[in-house]
């Protein structure tokens, strides 16, 4: 796909060359200057009369009338040098390929140089430009009975970078290329339906993740998950006829197994609510709710790809939350995999329930640090809306570390509560040890703290990604639909990661 030369040469042949536009008054200079110079100072005045605008997202089509080898130029809005962030920059190529796809180009080619500031280098731009190019042009391949005519797209880019080595390039090209690829996966499995997506999909899908990328895997059918005592995440599969999977992929970076990062994503393949059962208008959409596992699988993807000197487990926990004469109801009391025993409430709070097992199961497969990423609960929206991820924790420095990646990946969010009121309110049961719906005020907080009596003493993050997983406007780097939110962060934060000091 990405084809790396140290030299811009003007006279090569390509369908488009894109070039990034600061807005700065004085004259052009270097490659821009030549290149302007090539069209007897057309282009400043053309920059100066405002058709071709500086404007970041803004970009302007050029036809060259082969004044250069190229048969048009892009030039893609910057805005003003010291205001452009690796977030702007990556926003900005998402735009132009978008545009370039718009324009059925199948070949191009960018100076990269000329999108470079003092703050961010070419190995950086080469991340933001594969990354973009790979989230934007990201589509769902749907089921629509439409034509066969083969879509054009682009399928060659040729990169100019003149300041750095070009192995350097080409292999930050390849890293973004695979934090963009692993996020489209993660979209995809989400915006898959829960009748074309089962638990044993599910399964089939981390097999071949781990056929591809050498995982050691693990899957547990219902017989074992039964054996192992998950009494937790079997009452949420009790009333469905798919049987339910727990997934685990091991992948290991360094000699030992030792400092193993536990990354545990709720995977229920459909929610509808249980006996507890959701609105009609509630109900639609919950096809997404393996959104965690779908980001645990991308994070795994990229780690595939990049191979970090970490060591990881990822467990899965799978199944869809459905209605019959078997299935769990409220007041039911289930005996989780910890031996703790947990009065339900309310069959809807069934991630909580899931998760718990899969946490257990994650510290016996030697976990010593934790993230579970999860479309937890609608309380997070009200909480924080539809663009931040919530999350929670027992051990500030290594939410610390997982903040970093956030930011590093450009996915907000932001950490809420985990105090003893709420640790209080999931123990308050007659029955049990715990129970799973401590009443609706503060949805996201008990969800967490309940979570967080899983984890126990083990460091331990909660993502709640109900608000972030899915949305209903697509943006610059991506359509409506599916996110694929916290696959990034995951990877980032995997990759980054540095063991606490116990
Ligand atoms: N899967 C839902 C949460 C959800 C809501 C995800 C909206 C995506 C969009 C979860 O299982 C759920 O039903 N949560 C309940 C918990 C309640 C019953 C305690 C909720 O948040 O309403
Ligand atoms: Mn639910
Ligand atoms: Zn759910």
């Amino acid at each position: 796909m990405f084809q790396v030369t140290s030299k811009l040469a003007l006279t090569a042949e390509h369908e488009g060359l894109v070039i990034g536009l600061f807005e700065k008054p004085e004259k052009f200079s270097g490659a821009l200057a030549k290149l302007d110079e090539k069209f007897d100072g057309q282009l400043t005045e053309l920059v100066k009369s405002g058709d071709i605008s500086a404007k970041l997202k803004s970009n302007s089509k050029l036809h060259t009338f082969s004044k250069i080898g190229s048969k048009r130029i892009w030039f893609v809005g910057l805005g003003k040098e010291k205001d452009l962030t690796f977030d702007k920059l990556k926003e900005a190529f998402g735009k132009l390929f978008k545009d370039l796809k718009a324009s059925k180009l199948e070949e191009a080619a960018v100076y990269l140089d000329s999108f470079l500031t003092d703050e961010l280098d070419g190995l950086e731009a080469a991340h933001a430009l594969s990354e973009a190019f790979s989230l934007a042009t990201y589509q769902f391949k749907d089921y629509k009975q439409k034509s066969n005519e083969p879509e054009k797209k682009l399928k060659s880019l040729t990169v100019y970078c003149e300041g750095f080595e070009r192995e350097e390039i080409q292999a930050s090209l390849s890293v973004g290329f695979a934090f963009g690829n692993g996020t489209n996966s993660a979209r995809t499995l989400v915006n898959i339906p829960g009748n074309l997506l089962t638990a044993t999909d599910m399964a089939n899908y981390a097999e071949e993740l781990a056929d591809k990328y050498d995982f050691e895997i693990e899957i547990l059918d219902k017989a074992e998950i039964e054996k192992l005592g998950m009494g937790a995440f079997l009452a949420v599969n009790q009333g469905s006829t798919e049987p339910p999977k727990m997934i685990v992929l091991k992948y290991q970076g360094k000699d030992e197994w030792k400092d193993v990062i536990g990354l545990v994503g709720k995977g229920i393949t459909f929610d509808t609510g249980g006996y507890s059962i959701k609105t009609k208008a509630g109900i639609v959409g919950m096809k997404t709710d393996m959104g965690g596992a779908a980001a645990v699988l991308g994070a795994m993807e990229i780690i595939g790809e990049t191979r970090p000197e970490q060591n990881v487990v990822a467990v899965i926990p799978s199944t869809d939350n459905m209605i019959s004469g078997q299935a769990f109801k409220p007041d039911d009391v289930i005996t989780s995999m910890c031996g703790k025993t947990i009065e339900v409430l309310n069959t809807d709070a069934e991630g909580r329930l899931v998760l718990a097992d899969a946490v257990t199961y994650a510290k016996h497969h030697g976990a010593e640090y934790l993230v579970d990423v999860a479309t937890l609960t609608g309380g997070v929206i009200t909480a924080l809306g539809l663009h931040t991820t919530g999350a929670m924790t027992n051990h500030e420095s290594l939410y610390e570390q997982v903040l970093e990646a956030s930011a590093e990946a450009g996915e907000q969010m932001w950490l809420l509560p985990l105090f003893e009121s709420e640790k209080e309110r999931v123990k308050n049961s007659k029955v049990a040890d715990l129970n799973n719906s401590p009443g609706s005020e503060g949805h996201a907080l008990v969800a967490g703290a309940f979570i967080g009596e899983f984890a126990e003493g083990t460091p331990w993050v909660h993502l709640d990604i109900a608000g972030t997983a899915t949305t209903a406007k697509g943006n610059d780097l991506g359509p409506a639909g599916a996110t694929g939110v916290m696959t990034r962060t995951l990877a980032l934060f995997v990759e980054r990661f540095e063991p606490i000091e116990k």
